[in-house]
């Protein structure tokens, strides 16, 4: 994988490699197998970001699980806008059952913060949340974050599913904005 990406008008540089990535995952999803041996858990994947995350940790999921996907729009460039749009969800296949959603990235809290009613008044069991990443400073709608793989600074990060203005899903290091961009 390179060291270095250039995405419309930006650089980025190795932040997270895959190796460590794959290292946490596996060890949250033995977490999950856990907390969860008493029942199916509905894995509720939020696309798209969340598409390589989500399969990493679900194919690392010894039980039986069902699964989900829910299309959750709220960036735009770097910023994430107050416009939250939610689709593509089937309230059959959450009620009545625990759900985890996983997310690529807890920002500011916006985007969960205003799906979690959504999702609720689709009558699950519970609600936890598992994400990839986690920026702790940048929350401003708060939103429990039951699972996080990694903790990390206020900075912009493309790949492993996040992207910059739609290019970097596929890249499966981390990157972070380089200092020079
Ligand atoms: P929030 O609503 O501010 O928590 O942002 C959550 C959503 O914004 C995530 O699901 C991502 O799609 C996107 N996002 C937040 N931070 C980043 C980032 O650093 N890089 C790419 N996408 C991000
Ligand atoms: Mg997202």
């Amino acid at each position: 994988m390179p060291k270095r990406v250039h995405l419309h008008d930006k650089a980025f540089k190795v932040f997270i490699e895959e190796k460590e990535i794959l290292i946490k995952i596996e060890s949250i999803a033995k977490q999950i197998n856990e907390d969860y041996s008493h029942t199916e858990p509905l894995f509720l994947i939020v696309l798209k970001g969340a598409f390589m995350f989500g399969s990493e940790l679900v194919s690392r999921y010894q039980g039986h699980c069902h699964l989900g996907f829910v299309n959750i729009k709220s960036y735009q460039g770097m910023k994430s806008t107050g416009n939250v749009q939610v689709s593509g969800l089937d309230p059959d296949i959450v009620k009545g059952r625990e759900v985890i959603i996983l997310e690529d990235i807890v920002d500011s809290g916006r985007t969960l913060y205003k799906f979690l009613p959504i999702l609720n008044e689709m009558q699950p069991a519970n609600v936890q949340i598992a994400t990839l990443l986690y920026k702790p400073d940048a929350m401003k709608f708060h939103v429990p974050v039951n699972y996080s793989c990694f903790d990390i600074p206020n900075d912009f990060v493309i790949g492993f599913g996040l992207d910059y203005d739609g290019l970097g899903r596929n890249y499966r290091d981390i990157y972070q904005l380089a200092a020079d961009s």
